[in-house]
């Protein structure tokens, strides 16, 4: 096994570890003799292992989507949208994981309703990767900023953090699989380094670009290119 692959292998392990732990601890108590009588615990306790449960499936369905991807190639339902109200509708939607974040995001749409031809169930995948990265590389109150303009027949987007920024070095292997920036032992942020590789092979399979431009301690930005639909490629 690659280095790569072995710290693959230990990120995984870890990500099902930590909620299958946490599990097991909640049932301990759920077996106790006396634990019907004190039903509110008992309520808490169960609610840890649903939402933990729910927690690993999410992970795993995320890994084996990649792997299916890669064995199987992407099936894509293409049609012509016009993003705007996806992308409201998406931020509303993670809500919750910018409340975890301390996070905030502002969105600067200029593109109005240009449309484009696309997957949805891709593009939300896209959105929402760049964005998890955002919040989560990230050291003070994240701050995300979605803009989309059109230019020269191409609709721009882009997701723009304050976060940690990646090193100049890093920018050639974002996008291969299993690659994480080496952050050392201060902060372990998680993740599988998959996040990026899925959203490149998605932008790829819709003749659509991505590009990184960052700098540590300076924040990230992604831009995503994507040609306008027209008459002629729908
Ligand atoms: N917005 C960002 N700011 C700083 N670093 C980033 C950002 N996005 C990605 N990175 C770096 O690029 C690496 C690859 O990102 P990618 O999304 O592919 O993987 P991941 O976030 O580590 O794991 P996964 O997305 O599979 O949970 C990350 O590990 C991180 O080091
Ligand atoms: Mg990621």
């Amino acid at each position: 096994m690659t280095l790569m692959q072995q710290e693959f292998v230990n990120n995984v392990t870890h990500e099902i570890k930590t909620p299958l732990s946490t599990m097991l601890m909640a049932a301990e108590v759920l077996v106790e003799e006396n634990i019907h009588t004190k039903p509110f615990r008992q309520d808490q306790y169960i609610s840890i292992i649903r939402n933990e449960g729910e927690r690993l499936r999410e992970e795993l369905d995320r890994v084996l989507d990649v792997s299916r991807m890669t064995n199987i190639g992407i099936h894509l339902n293409k049609e012509v949208f016009a993003p705007r109200t996806l992308v409201n509708s998406l931020i509303e939607r993670m809500n919750l994981q910018f409340k975890n974040y301390n996070g905030s995001s502002e969105i600067i749409w200029e593109a109005g309703e240009a449309e484009i031809n696309f997957d949805k169930k891709s593009f939300e995948l896209i959105l929402t990767n760049l964005i998890d990265n955002a919040l989560k590389y990230n050291i003070a109150e994240p701050l995300i900023v979605i803009r989309s303009m059109v230019v020269e027949g191409n609709l721009v987007i882009q997701v723009e953090d304050n976060g940690i920024g990646i090193e100049e070095i890093y920018h050639t292997q974002l996008f291969h699989r299993f690659f994480r920036v080496p952050l050392g032992e201060t902060h372990h942020i998680k993740g599988f380094g998959l996040g990026l590789y899925l959203v490149k092979q998605l932008m790829d399979a819709h003749n659509s670009t991505i590009f990184v431009s960052s700098a540590e301690n300076k924040g990230t930005t992604v831009t995503l290119k994507i040609p306008v639909a027209t008459k002629n490629n729908e």
